[in-house]
């Protein structure tokens, strides 16, 4: 992914950070694989309250960002500070604390088929030993925002691809992280279950201004990020007025 198409700027433009303090800094972030450069010179900023997105091909690094972004590989060359801290310097217990606060989607759902809807969405605060009684009642919480409470004592197994994405939105912000990372939430889902996932990412975004750093192959999901807003009156996503764009957007585009 060359560094000119690490954007976001439709959605950051969108969104006014309500702290200087940025959340996510890369600075000339590259990696190579064997002789295959991945990343090369990657810089960009995601503020606290801004949901920023990254718009990038198959194949063209994006897991591969995430995983910088959480620590779990490091980059050949460059900086990335998440919450102030230098990933790329961290001891893996640092990193263990660091991760605690992330909440991560990932590309594939990544959920346990051996477990129930229930303790997949409760496995963090398993590990954080939260007693059983208020653990049931958060994923309860949890799965009603992604409006899935029905599917509790399912298995992944029983549920469409689009289900296990929104289980697994649930898993992420059960915990209520202090930043978010969307790998491909939309990736192999067909164009409206797509929408729904996007739907929830608005929502998620519009109720509880979390931090959020998606990445896209699909140049659809950036669009509907930024052009609908969710209405807390109504409890229904609805476009923004104009379009989503603003003045600064417009002087950006000219
Ligand atoms: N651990 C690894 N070892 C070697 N190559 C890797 C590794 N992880 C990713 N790659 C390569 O990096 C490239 C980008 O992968 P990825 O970030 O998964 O792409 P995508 O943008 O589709 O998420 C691919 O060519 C992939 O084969
Ligand atoms: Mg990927």
């Amino acid at each position: 992914m060359p560094a000119d198409i690490a954007p976001g700027n439709v959605a950051q433009l969108q969104q006014t950070p309500d702290s200087a303090d940025p959340v996510v800094v890369f600075e000339d972030v590259s990696i190579t694989f064997d002789i295959k450069p991945v990343l090369q010179n990657i810089s960009f900023t995601v503020h606290r309250g801004e949901t920023r997105i990254i718009l990038g091909p198959a194949g063209g690094g994006k897991s591969v960002l995430m995983k910088l972004a959480n620590g779990l590989i490091r980059p050949d060359s460059g900086t990335i500070r998440v919450f102030g801290e230098d990933v790329t310097r961290m001891r893996e217990t640092d990193l263990f604390k660091l991760r605690a606060r992330i909440g991560m989607v990932f590309q594939e759902s990544a959920l346990f088929d051996s477990l129930s809807v229930e303790d997949n969405v409760a496995y963090r605060l398993h590990e954080d030993r939260v007693p059983e009684e208020e653990a049931h009642k958060r994923v309860v919480e949890a799965l009603q925002f992604v409006e899935l409470e029905n599917t509790i004592a399912k298995f992944p197994s029983e549920l469409s691809g689009g289900m296990r994405r929104r289980v697994s939105i649930a898993r992420a912000i059960i915990a209520k992280p202090d930043l978010i990372l969307y790998d491909s939430p939309t990736g192999g889902l067909d164009p409206i279950t797509s929408t729904t996932i996007i739907d929830l990412v608005i929502k998620q975004r519009d109720v509880s201004h979390t931090t959020s750093l998606l990445i896209t192959h699909r140049l659809q999901d950036a669009f509907l990020l930024a052009r609908n807003r969710f209405n807390q009156q109504t409890g229904k996503i609805e476009p923004i007025p104009n379009g989503g764009i603003d003045d600064r957007l417009k002087e950006y585009l000219s």
